[in-house]
């Protein structure tokens, strides 16, 4: 297949920060871009340098540590914030520096109180300046949907002639229209001179519910780089949602033929990992990660997904990491099954602290019969803080219940299809009816700072322990 390859540059540690409660300090951040480096996103923007001293130390940090994705740190449009841009980014391997400056009439006017004459030289000097530092720079026209058109091209023109090699077109305010986005990115296309030479982007905001249909418009009209974030947070109604994007051009290449880096099958785990960070639940219909996204509870899809999973669902919950409802956690399961559940839900473990996790996971195994994330979830929060475990004796610990098991999400049945006896089925995946053990949300709980930053081992260094484990019970 040789379709036109994609560039997922990743914000949620810098734009999707900025969304209301999803602050995240510097190891939280470390640890979720390690997270996007294994999901296989291109770029990560890291921060906004000058904006903290935590973000700051935060895109050091991930430049120093982050080797195979570009490491990109926003600046606005004047020296200062280049310049420590860049000092944050000295450790990186590939930086990027990115810079912005708003050019709607509406944001000279009120916000910036620069006429376009000020904004056009402004924009040309801080790229030229960037460029001087570092050979990767985007710029960004902020509110470039509402921004003059002609004035629009004059602006990218300058600034590629000045340096940049990406150019960024945001919809701010989640404004524009699919068709009408897609003909901005055209219309740059044919009257910008020199734009055949740098990468078009977009960068969508969702205010209309329209970020990642306005994405794939501009994708589809030449943008060759797509700015988006998991769970699509980000200001207000967030950015366009990276797992959308991704899956819909996997799930539609007749529509969309383009390819990603993105490994697929990280998705769910990059996304529950987020969420347990920020502590912002998933929203439960939220499309690829959601925990009703692969959930049938009506009788008619029901019987639909027992005789054949095709019939309700367009995509397998294990292409994007859903884990399997059918792999039972109980007492009898091994190291293995459970290192496998504890990398699905976004944490890898090095050999002593699987061993620690293990031997609580058997107490509580015995005790609670089927264990499910949510439990998981919080005993490996006890572990990592060094809190107590449910063999806890003093009788201290209250979080998990003794014998009956209060599920966080209401739950009808729970079946199997596909594998299960589905003669007509070319597809052989799982139907998960009505919640799955996998698609548990997160629970609140503060994770230690020592928690981050680990080294994990890969899975296959588990292979050797007494491989005991029964699934599918
Ligand atoms: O939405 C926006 O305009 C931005 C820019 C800084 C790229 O986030
Ligand atoms: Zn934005």
């Amino acid at each position: 297949m040789d379709h036109p390859r994609i560039v997922i540059f990743d914000t949620t540690l810098r734009d999707g920060e900025q969304s209301p409660g999803c602050s995240m300090n510097v190891s939280e951040k470390l640890h979720l871009a390690q997270q996007l480096d294994r999901l296989g996103v291109d770029v990560i923007e890291a921060g906004f340098p000058i904006a903290s001293d935590g973000d700051f130390e935060a895109v050091q940090r991930i430049a120093a540590t982050i080797r195979r994705p570009i490491i990109a740190g926003l600046a606005r449009a004047c020296t200062g914030d280049v310049d420590r841009a860049w000092q944050a980014l000295q450790g990186a391997a590939h930086p990027r520096i990115h810079v912005f400056l708003a050019t709607s009439d509406i944001h000279l006017k009120y916000k910036l109180r620069i006429s376009r004459e000020k904004c056009l030289e402004q924009a040309r000097d801080a790229v030229r300046h960037a460029k001087l530092l570092c050979s990767d720079v985007e710029f960004s026209p902020e509110d470039a949907t509402r921004t003059d058109v002609p004035f629009l091209c004059q602006v990218v023109e300058a600034v590629i002639a000045a340096g940049a090699t990406t150019v960024n077109i945001p919809d701010t305010v989640g404004y524009t229209m699919p068709e009408e986005y897609g003909q901005l990115i055209q219309t740059l296309r044919e009257k910008v001179a020199g734009i055949d030479k740098v990468t078009i982007s977009t960068h969508c905001h969702n205010d209309l519910g329209l970020a990642v249909a306005n994405s794939l418009a501009g994708v589809q009209n030449g943008a060759r780089q797509v700015e988006c974030t998991i769970n699509g947070i980000g200001e207000r109604a967030g950015n366009a949602s990276l797992e959308e994007i991704v899956m819909a051009m996997r799930v539609r290449p007749d529509r969309y033929a383009y390819q990603t880096a993105v490994v697929s099958e990280h998705l769910y785990a990059s996304s529950q990992m987020l969420s347990e960070i920020t502590r912002v639940p998933v929203q439960p219909n939220k499309a690829i990660t959601g925990r009703n996204a692969f959930a049938h509870e009506a009788g008619i899809h029901q019987d639909g997904m027992l005789k054949n999973p095709l019939t309700y669902e367009i995509m397998t919950p294990q292409s994007v990491g859903v884990p399997d409802s059918r792999l039972v956690l109980g007492k009898h399961s091994g190291r293995h099954a459970l290192a496998l559940r504890c990398e699905q839900l976004g944490h890898q473990f090095e050999r002593r602290e699987l061993d620690e996790v293990y031997r609580r996971f058997v107490v509580l195994a015995d005790r609670i019969k089927k264990v499910q994330d949510s439990h998981l979830l919080e005993l490996i929060q006890d572990v990592v803080s060094g809190a107590v475990g449910p063999d806890d004796v003093t009788g201290q610990n209250k979080k998990f219940p003794p014998t009956a098991v209060a599920l966080p999400f209401p739950r009808a049945i729970s079946a199997v299809a596909g594998a299960n006896g589905n003669a007509n089925s070319d597809d052989t995946h799982p139907a998960q009816i009505s919640g799955s053990a996998g698609q548990e949300q997160a629970r609140p709980g503060a994770a230690p700072a020592n928690w981050f930053g680990r080294a994990p081992v890969p899975l296959a260094d588990h292979h050797n322990e007494q491989e005991d484990y029964l699934w599918g019970v």
